[in-house]
């Protein structure tokens, strides 16, 4: 039995990189018996960046109803809102006061936006701390995360040590799990598909916009149609091989290489395979976003269950801590 932990923000829909990266594979992870998960909506690191209420709301209903289209089952799994467990505020407040300030400057989420100091807010610098205690208050030993997480949870595991070391065994060391082909999800221009970059791709949008954003975003290059193609260095396929079978991956592959393939017909079984593939997923979303009591009693359900553990593990810090 492993314990198994994550979060996706609510910072906006969840797009494909989040859905692959992380939301199926911990999925996967949850529906295995074998495994007990904590799943949340991390709508505490999301106020670093959105200040309006409502969206906040909309977002987190948004990443909720993500998590139930993609096949979670929220009565065996612990699901629940990160802001509905204040525990996990004093935990972070602990861990921050454990760890070196020079090392929170370091982290990529708060180094990637210090050229622009002044758009930069105190939570933001903390951030990592708070995602150390989202993890350290449940006990949690496998975080399923993509790659840009990884150095959050260096982080999380270099504050338990120091913790640990101080206080005595406290935490336990969770370990990072991350899987080759679905940990960097490029996005349309190429880069790391991401919000803030503006290059996602949203599987819950209607065929007609997932075309406008395939057919206009995807970056391709200038080679003629009948000339062969390097489908490696293609955003079009590497997207395709993430969303269809080997099979059909490989008959891109081939074609392209042949040549008399062009990127319009790529494109078409890109979007042919994001509008099939997720067909089922696409209506239960909307079917979740326009019906959210649903997801409210999930979440209220989840937010009991996770709290049980939490106050548990803040009674231990506490008392090692000297309070
Ligand atoms: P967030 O909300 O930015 O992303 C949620 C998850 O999606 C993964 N991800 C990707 N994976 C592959 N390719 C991509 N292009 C891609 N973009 C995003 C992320 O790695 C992440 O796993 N700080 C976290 C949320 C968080 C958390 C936690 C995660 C808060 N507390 C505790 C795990 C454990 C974040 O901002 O993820």
């Amino acid at each position: 039995m492993a314990r198994i932990l994550t979060g996706v923000q609510s910072t906006g829909t969840p797009h494909l990189g989040n859905v692959l990266g992380a939301i199926k594979p911990a999925i996967e992870l949850a529906n295995d018996p074998a495994n007990d998960s904590y799943l949340f909506i991390a709508d505490l690191h999301s106020l670093t960046q959105i200040k309006d209420g409502n969206l906040l709301r909309n977002n987190t209903y948004a990443a909720a109803a993500t998590w139930i289209a993609c096949g979670l089952d929220t009565s065996r799994s612990v699901f629940y809102r990160q802001s509905d467990v204040p525990e996990v505020t004093e935990l972070a407040w602990y861990l921050q006061c454990m760890f070196p300030y020079s090392r929170l400057g370091l982290a990529h989420s708060f180094k990637d936006k210090s050229g622009r100091l002044e758009d930069v807010n105190a939570g933001l610098f903390g951030y990592p701390m708070l995602m150390a205690a989202d993890i350290l208050l449940y006990d949690a030993e496998k975080v399923p995360v993509g790659k840009d997480q990884m150095q959050h949870l260096e982080m999380t595991r270099d504050v338990a040590s120091r913790f640990n070391h101080k206080f005595g065994e406290t935490f336990v060391l969770p370990e990072v799990l991350t899987r080759e082909s679905t940990m960097y999800v490029p996005g349309t221009n190429g880069g790391k598909m991401s919000k803030s970059q503006g290059n996602t791709i949203n599987i819950f949008d209607d065929p007609k916009t997932l075309k406008k954003v395939i057919n206009k975003e995807i970056i391709t290059d200038a080679t003629p149609l009948e000339d062969p193609k390097n489908p490696n260095s293609s955003v079009v396929y590497n997207l395709f091989k993430l969303v269809s079978s080997e099979n059909d991956a490989l008959e891109m592959a081939n074609a392209l290489r042949a040549g008399g393939y062009g990127w319009g017909h790529a494109k078409k079984a890109l979007l042919e395979a994001i509008v099939d593939g997720y067909a089922s997923e696409r209506s239960r979303f909307n079917e979740l976003m326009a019906n959210r009591e649903e997801i409210d009693f999930a979440l209220a359900q989840g937010s009991a269950r996770a709290r049980v553990v939490a106050s548990d593990v803040l009674s231990r810090v506490r008392s090692k801590i000297g309070y």
